[in-house]
């Protein structure tokens, strides 16, 4: 586990930028695992600036998104397409071909969700998996729960995630009570994962980093990655897994 202390916001944007950055220049149709929530919204700020400066070309990278919730169509002002056309996509030379994200209003979820599987294995997995952090230690829509599911799955979102996303809706009521999101499997086989949380995430990031590894929090595998970057403006320390 690589530990980087970033000193705000903006810094934590800009060296989680570098990465994408690095990545992609060297391995120009790398595949990447995107990920939404407002942590990451930053580095694609940092993404969009370089590219408009003529430093980075997106045109063979591909992108699989982590999740979407059920029930929103594609141009749905919350919907996880919208997202990141409007923070990523449209604004940088990505074909739209190359841009994936499950399809949360598919009339068959468990094909669905086998597809993305299947075209994420096609892919030969993600080279770089960025991931944020919910407060319950969700990654993706992975949430807190008996037992890890390893495939792409439809899940019902927990009590506190409905909570924590409303602020992007009219009301509570309006979050969707299910997702599509990637599970446990693609993440972990994930050449790298870059996870990224800002001061507010301390406690579960702590939980997660130095705390039993368990599905009641999800992000706690991630303490099995052999190549786990983590980006935080948090002060979090603890006894490092060897790996
Ligand atoms: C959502 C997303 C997660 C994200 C989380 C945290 O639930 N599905 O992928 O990590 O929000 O979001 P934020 O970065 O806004 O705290």
């Amino acid at each position: 586990m690589i530990f980087v202390k970033a000193n705000d916001y903006d810094d934590l944007s800009r060296k989680a930028a570098d990465l994408l950055y690095d990545q992609i220049l060297f391995k120009p149709d790398s595949v990447l695992g995107l990920a939404t929530g407002s942590t990451p919204v930053g580095a694609y700020q940092y993404l969009v600036q370089r590219y408009r400066r003529g430093e980075l070309d997106f045109s063979q990278t591909r992108s699989v998104n982590l999740d979407e919730y059920c029930g929103l169509p594609e141009d749905d002002p919350n919907s996880y397409h919208t997202f990141m056309r409007q923070n990523l996509f449209d604004l940088v030379n990505f074909c739209p071909k190359n841009c994936w994200l499950p399809n949360g209003m598919a009339a068959d979820k468990g094909a669905e969700c086998k597809n993305y599987d299947r075209l994420i294995r096609s892919f030969g997995g993600i080279d770089l998996q960025v991931l944020g952090i919910g407060q319950n230690g969700h990654i993706g829509f992975n949430e807190p729960a008996d037992c890890f599911t390893m495939g792409t799955h439809e899940v019902f979102l927990d009590q506190q995630t409905i909570r924590d996303n409303a602020r992007f809706f009219s009301s509570p009521q309006m979050v969707p009570i299910s997702a599509l999101t990637t599970g446990i499997r693609s993440i972990l086989q994930a050449k790298k994962i870059l996870l990224l949380a800002g001061e507010e995430k301390t406690e579960i990031l702590k939980k997660a980093l130095f705390g039993p590894v368990t599905p009641r929090v999800p992000a706690s595998i991630l303490q099995l990655h052999p190549h786990l970057v983590v980006i935080t403006t948090g002060t979090v320390t603890g006894n490092v897994r060897g790996n």
